[in-house]
């Protein structure tokens, strides 16, 4: 990729929706927090930390994520692991996210909701007055737990949910199909949340449209297997579904062999509403940025495509529709500048 090109792809406005604000963790945050914290880690330092960031599937990097959450205690902890994410995000030309965090994971540990919620916000508020980048919310579900769980996640969110912009599901996902939770996912809808899902990042086709047909999603994250579905392909492109694509998560996890093999431009050219991602940034060797560049270096990809998936990334996002407008013209006015 050329250096004019790289510059263009920094500067291009963006936005980051699929993000799981744990997964932005990096080992000296965690060393630190363990600190603070006075919580003992399972590796004697930053680099053997590092080291065990080997995976071969999803649920190898799922149980080393759930240990390094362990170091999460205080309300000023995730306000500090939220300001530190969007620091990074300003620095690779993002100026809005819709970031995902897991209750369950720190409520089930003793920690108050309070604290989490209170500390993420109180972030994404200090982001917004730092950087002027804006965000919103998502409370995901863990789908590994019984869906009474996830239903006991959403009454403890009952104070805040006029801060929260929706639900999701994550964690392991074979074995853990859509349809567990689809109560809870209508007593979210009812409520006004927006609902999106992981589907078809290693589990089938089926998947997603349980997602679509029994939790009623309003945006699909990963759902790279729909591509074994013709007719799946068919129906997303025409709702306009977005897809919150992670090329480099997609690599670390060995859903894909190699980037160059990233389905991610045929689904442009399918027509599918796919945006690029950086899942869990610490724990798969880049922000959203390096997973712009390193995906458009291996699969050559031109001005016009990093362009549309910028513009995706709006599209597919839950801002009002001034927002959007306002984010995509300035998309069009880099654009239209002279190229370097
Ligand atoms: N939790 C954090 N990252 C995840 C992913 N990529 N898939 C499922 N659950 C997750
Ligand atoms: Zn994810």
């Amino acid at each position: 990729m050329t250096p004019g090109l790289a510059s263009f792809t920094r500067l291009l406005p963006k936005a980051e929706l699929h993000l799981h604000i744990e997964g932005s963790l990096e080992p000296e945050q965690m060393f630190a927090f363990a600190k603070r914290n006075r919580v003992a880690l399972p590796f004697a330092n930053v680099g053997e930390a590092r080291a065990a960031y080997a995976f071969s599937k999803l649920q190898d990097f799922l149980d080393i994520y759930y240990a390094g959450a362990g170091v999460l205690l205080q309300e000023e902890d995730f306000h500090d692991l939220a300001l530190a994410y969007f620091e990074r995000l300003h620095a690779d030309g993002g100026v809005h996210a819709e970031i995902s965090f897991d209750p369950q994971t720190h409520t089930d540990r003793g920690v108050p909701f309070d604290a989490v919620a209170g500390g993420l916000l109180a972030g994404m508020a200090a982001a917004r007055e730092k950087f002027g980048i804006t965000s919103a919310l998502i409370l995901c579900f863990l789908r590994h737990l019984p869906e009474e769980n996830a239903i006991a996640a959403l009454r403890m969110a009952e104070p805040w949910l006029d801060r929260i912009i929706g639900v999701g599901l994550d964690s392991s996902e074979a074995g853990h199909p859509p349809r567990k939770f689809a109560r809870v996912f209508a007593a979210a809808r009812e409520r006004g949340l927006k609902c999106v899902a992981h589907a078809g990042e290693e589990g089938p086709p089926e998947y997603v449209l349980e997602a679509l047909d029994v939790l009623r999603i309003d945006r699909l994250d990963h759902g790279n297997r729909s591509l074994e579905d013709a007719g799946l392909v068919r129906r997303l492109a025409a709702s306009g579904m977005a897809l919150t694509v992670c090329p480099l998560s997609n690599l670390r996890l060995c859903v894909v062999k190699d980037l160059a093999a990233h389905p991610i431009r045929k689904m442009l050219e399918l027509g599918l509403r796919a945006t690029i991602n950086s899942d869990d940034p610490a724990y798969f060797g880049g922000y959203l940025l390096d997973n712009y560049l390193r995906t458009a270096g291996a699969l050559s990809l031109t001005r016009a495509e990093i362009t549309a998936l910028a513009r995706n990334s709006f599209l597919g996002s839950f801002l009002d529709a001034a927002s959007v407008s306002r984010h995509l013209a300035a998309i069009d006015r880099l654009e239209a500048a002279p190229a370097v």
